[in-house]
């Protein structure tokens, strides 16, 4: 999720890109820079934190020219430092790139056998070494890039310019956004289009595996294979705000759409297929470790718990290992049962929750070893672990966290997997079939979330209710906490989750018509036994929600109102099944007028105790 700005014209670069890099810091920022070429030499600022530090060094040591490159880094591969920050430039060639390039580990190892030196640990300096390497061979830019990057695998938005061909800035993209502006003899490209408003409204969007050579005042659009392409433009008629939450209403709303991109994201690289294993770059524990847990104990607060909740179904069900969960502001206070043999999972989003962080020391102290799983790299949970799962959702801006939380159980998952096959309890072809599984879940997302404007009605119809109750079972009751936890938080009606057998022991006293229930029953192995308890709400007048499995007709007949999700059960169903939540109590807190983005009295992370 970083931010790229490219710019060519007639006018001084910097401060173009400067201004473009600002509007789009809401991508994430932990450190910048800029790279423009003047009189055929190429001149490179950076600087970790905030852009601000980037401006400064801009003023104290200016840069000129009228084509230029620049950054703001949202940290994937490599921790936050000036090092890391982009622009990389290998030879000639001058690097920024939003994406995540998944064989960077094998073109890093060849690129190094062959004597090149790398600066820092980004998979970016892969590519402008690559790119060099083949500029070396054919002496020509633009067939360099095209070279290099068919040889890459993953995400990449990318910006790239030549010291030896000081005119010339090409940009290309493959899975990450990248947008190209049209000047009056110049032109710009960024990740996205708040960036380059101010300048232009005349956009054309490169699609993947297209790629644009701006030489000579003119733009010439290609494929990366070399086919050209001629692309049309389209007006944006966006006001500045609406393209900063693109296009939505709200940032949360965008970041629901986002999910399937930041599930992508948080698995590439990470599989491997044919082992049926996974690659965790930063677990820091290896097999042999990993056999000597006896005990997993997961602590987290909030959403975080939720999907805690949910690791504890997986990492039992596939590792056979006992797994307590614990809510982190308990933990620290209650004199845990933790010691050497005690593998301790911390998730928090923000990487800053200072109960968790206060749980991970404690559990430390005690000998535990520990995986944080975290979104914000080189954050203090992410520091102080042993090792790290990052979830590559990018950064969450609406305080309800929705991205954050499906990324954290993909990484719950891609955990289990890896635990599963360290201890044996995955085999090869078990592990093959996880991973089929979890391929699918982008794509059957993207599906779920053409479920919008049905949810929209539903909400219009229930908005008004006092209090909601939420039903699951399995491992699906934690996902019915979390859709009562989202709905409360946003629209500030009273909801419960409880699991779907317990309803009867008490309550089930609260139903009446004035409750709705919503309960989540898609094709699973307890698929029954919430069919049961639906009928035993229905029974009593209340009026009854059902997230259930596409084209289930009994479920349909008994319910008021039905949301149907295309699958049919498997453990990544309640991926899918968050969607109707998040969007329930999205459309619910609309209707009802609240800061849907800023809750009232919540904060995006919470360093208090
Ligand atoms: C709810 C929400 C919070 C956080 C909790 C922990 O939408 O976001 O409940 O989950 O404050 O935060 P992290 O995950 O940053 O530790």
């Amino acid at each position: 999720m970083c931010g790229i700005v490219g710019y060519v014209g007639s006018q001084e670069a910097t401060p173009i890109i400067l201004d473009g890099l600002r509007r789009l810091e809401y991508r994430g920022y932990d450190s910048a820079g800029v790279c423009t070429i003047a009189a055929g030499r190429a001149a490179v600022r950076r600087s970790e934190g905030k852009l601000i530090n980037l401006e400064r060094l801009v003023t104290e040591a200016p840069l000129t020219g009228t084509i230029g490159i620049g950054h703001t880094r949202w940290a994937t591969h490599g921790k936050p430092s000036e090092t890391n920050a982009h622009p990389h430039q290998a030879g000639s060639i001058i690097v920024v790139h939003n994406g995540i390039i998944e064989n960077y580990l094998e073109l890093k190892a060849r690129l190094k056998a062959d004597g090149r030196e790398f600066k820092s640990e980004t998979d970016t300096e892969v590519i402008s070494h690559l790119i060099d390497e083949k500029y070396a061979a054919t002496g020509t830019f633009v067939e360099a890039v095209r070279l290099a990057l068919q040889e890459l695998r993953g995400a990449y938005a990318v910006c790239i310019l030549c010291e030896q061909e000081p005119n010339v800035l090409v940009a290309a993209k493959q899975g990450s956004p990248m947008v190209v502006g049209l000047g009056a003899g110049e032109f710009f490209v960024a990740s996205d289009i708040p960036a380059i408003l101010s300048h232009t409204r005349e956009m054309v969007f490169l699609e993947d595996g297209e790629m644009v050579v701006f030489r000579e005042g003119t733009p010439s659009f290609s494929r990366v294979t070399g086919e050209p392409l001629e692309k049309t433009s389209r007006h944006i008629d966006w006001s500045p705000l609406m393209a900063e939450k693109g296009g939505y209403k709200h940032f949360m709303l965008k970041e629901i759409f986002e999910q399937p991109r930041a599930i992508r994201d948080t698995i590439a690289g990470r599989l491997r297929e044919e082992e049926g294993d996974v690659y965790l770059e930063d677990l820091r524990l290896s097999d042999c470790e990993l056999r000597e847990f006896d005990r997993i104990c997961i602590v987290a607060c909030g959403t975080s718990w939720h999907a805690a909740l949910v690791g504890k179904f997986l990492l039992e069900e596939h590792c056979r290992i006992p797994v307590e969960v614990d809510i982190a502001s308990e933990f620290r206070y209650r004199n845990p049962v933790v010691n050497d043999r005690t593998l301790m999972v911390l998730i928090s989003q923000s990487g800053e929750t200072a109960d968790t962080l206060a749980a991970m020391r404690e559990g430390k102290s005690r000998g535990a070893r520990n995986v944080a799983i975290c979104n914000v790299v080189d954050s203090s949970i992410a520091r102080e672990a042993t090792g790290v799962v990052y979830t590559h959702a990018g950064p969450e801006i609406g305080v309800a966290s929705t991205k954050a939380f499906v990324t954290q159980l993909v990484a719950l998952y891609l955990l289990t997997i890896r635990l599963g096959r360290a201890i044996g309890t995955i085999d090869a072809e078990r592990g093959q079939a996880m991973i089929t599984e979890l391929v699918k879940v982008p794509a059957l997302l993207e599906k779920t979330l053409e479920i919008n404007d049905a949810v929209e009605k539903t909400a219009r119809r229930y908005m008004n209710a006092r209090d909601f109750l939420y039903l699951g079972r399995g491992i699906n009751y934690p996902i019915a906490l979390e859709g009562a936890l989202k709905l409360k938080e946003i629209s500030y009606i009273h909801a419960e989750g409880y699991p779907a057998g317990e309803m009867k022991h008490g309550p089930i006293a609260l139903i009446d018509e004035n409750m709705p229930v919503v309960v989540l029953v898609p094709r699973n192995s307890t698929y029954e036994k919430v069919l049961s308890n639906m009928e035993e709400v229905v029974a009593r007048g209340g009026r009854v929600i059902a997230i259930c499995s596409a084209g289930d007709r009994e479920v349909a007949d008994k319910a008021e109102e039905t949301l149907a999700i295309p699958a049919d059960g498997g453990e990544l169903t309640s991926i899918l099944l968050s969607v109707p939540l998040q969007l329930l109590a999205y459309h619910v807190a609309v209707l009802k007028g609240t800061d849907v983005d800023q809750p009232r009295n919540l904060a995006k992370s919470v360093t208090v105790e």
